[in-house]
């Protein structure tokens, strides 16, 4: 049988990415195979994102436009199957329907492993719809990806390890689209990145939307914490980097801190999202911490290990946000000083407690404060980048890069460096010698021989696994 193209786009965050590539390895079982062109594809799939206004408007505007390829196929005959997945998926379900009739298959993010039959249903009744969060739990069900599979997706990989939150920060949907917190076993990660590893993976994201509240039974029958798992995860030959995304301040534990000290494979690099540096917006956020508790975590995590560095996300101009609250913000970014950061506007999403607020901060003092914010940001994270300059640092190396001769690969702390070499490298992680920085990225020399080693896998992903953010 002729194999059946699937086009599946991806927005929002890490998670999606994954559950994209799930979604692939499921549909590969009923013949399915991916290309990354929409207009030849049998189906296509928006795996939706629900975070932000912005995010979700994003949907509508293709499912328009797919409407017209849609049309365009059936005048000649053939049949395009379009389905929505993701957050928005489960969050407006019903309306999908009603807004976009082009729409064949609704599926949310717990329901993916049902996928064919969903697909069948449509076919057979015009439409289908599943946004239950199903009593079996997906994983169990969804195929792993095949040997070829892995190494096309290149050396770093993402695992999820933890879906769901139970925090109900006011602002957000997660623990709406998501579900209540659950924890994988840790037999079950083990598996997956024993395979991953086996098949050229060398550096895992552990993933999930509160992934530090991680709390998976162990093979000893005992509940684990993300740190055991770590020190677990590091055992696994051929995993020499292990990073995790996104925790939440509250759920920072001394086992996360001291694997971080005791793990050489810990990267010490940690995406911890503190949202606004006001007690009283954090309050009203429903962040169960502090300003003064997120300093004294990161202050935790900076006495055991000196070369950690930090990244965040903030949210400008929540209800009521004043500019002294504002400014408690701009201080407390200047006091911890960040690698990194992603700041968004406040956005309020239908259903959450903080839609309900009244005192909304005007969009141009929103824009404002965005941008004070942002140039505060930029500037830590190029004297965090020119810092580099100079000095030798671990690169492992992902795949040639754009510019002919080059390979690219990520320090520690996510930075792309670029080096001369050849693609015997891509796969290790080798000590480069930082001459220059060009925008984020840096460039450089190899400072070892290549070492020889069996062959590199043979094609790398475009972008890293953790380019973008997610939940805590
Ligand atoms: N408005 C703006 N930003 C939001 N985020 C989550 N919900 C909202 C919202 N309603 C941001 C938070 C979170 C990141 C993934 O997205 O900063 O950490
Ligand atoms: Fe949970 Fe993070 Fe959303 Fe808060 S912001 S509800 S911790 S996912």
């Amino acid at each position: 049988m002729k194999p059946r193209k699937l086009h599946i786009k991806s927005y929002g965050c890490q998670m999606n990415v994954y559950d994209a590539q799930r979604m692939v390895d499921t549909l590969a079982g009923e013949g399915f195979v991916e290309t990354t062109n929409a207009d030849d594809a049998d189906l296509v799939i928006l795996n939706t994102c629900h975070i932000r206004e912005k995010a979700s408007e994003k949907v509508y505007s293709e499912l328009g436009r797919l409407r017209v390829m849609k049309e365009e196929a059936a005048r000649q005959g053939r049949r395009i199957d379009i389905a929505v997945a993701g957050c928005v998926a489960q969050a407006e379900g019903g309306e999908i329907i009603n807004r976009a009739p082009v729409v064949d298959v609704v599926v949310g993010p717990q329901s993916y492993h049902h996928l064919p039959q969903l697909l069948a249903r449509a076919e057979r009744d015009g439409r289908a719809l599943e946004t239950e969060f199903p009593t079996e739990d997906k994983f169990a069900f969804l195929p792993p990806p095949k040997p070829d599979v892995i190494r096309a997706r290149g050396i770093s990989a993402f695992v999820t390890i933890q879906e769901g939150c139970d925090k109900f920060c006011t602002f957000c949907v997660v623990p709406y689209t998501r579900g209540a917190e659950v924890s994988r076993p840790v037999s079950k990660i083990v598996d997956d990145v024993k395979r991953l590893a086996d098949h050229g993976v060398r550096e895992i994201t552990l993933i999930g939307q509160n992934v530090n509240a991680y709390h998976g039974e162990g093979p000893d029958g005992r509940t684990w914490p993300l740190g055991t798992l770590l020190h677990r995860l590091a055992e696994i030959p051929g995993i020499v980097r292990l990073r995790y995304s996104t925790s939440h301040p509250r759920d920072i534990d001394d086992a996360l801190i001291e694997a971080h000290r005791d793990i050489p494979a810990a990267m010490p690099f940690v995406h911890l999202p503190v949202q606004s540096g006001s007690d009283r917006i954090l309050s009203a956020m429903n962040r169960k911490h502090t300003a003064r508790d997120y300093r004294r975590a990161i202050d935790r995590f900076r006495s055991l290990c000196q070369d950690i560095a930090f990244s965040s996300d903030f949210i400008v101009g929540f209800p009521g946000e004043s500019e002294e609250d504002f400014q408690a913000t701009l201080a407390l970014v200047t006091q911890i000083g960040y690698a990194a950061a992603y700041s968004f506007k406040y956005s309020p999403r239908p259903g959450t407690p903080a839609a309900e607020m009244q005192e909304m901060v005007s969009a141009d003092e929103m824009d404002e404060r965005l941008a004070r914010l942002q140039e505060l940001i930029d500037s830590q994270q190029s004297a965090f980048n020119r810092a580099s300059i100079g000095t030798t640092v671990d690169v492992l190396f992902e795949r040639p890069a754009r510019n002919p001769g080059q390979i690219v690969g990520r320090t520690a702390y996510l930075q792309p460096a670029h080096v001369i070499a050849t693609e015997a490298i891509v796969g290790q992680v080798l000590p480069v010698k930082i001459e220059s920085l060009e925008r984020y990225s840096l460039l450089g020399e190899l400072a070892c021989p290549v070492p020889r080693l069996a062959a590199a896998p043979e094609t790398m992903p475009t972008t890293h696994p953790s380019e973008t953010t997610m939940g805590a």
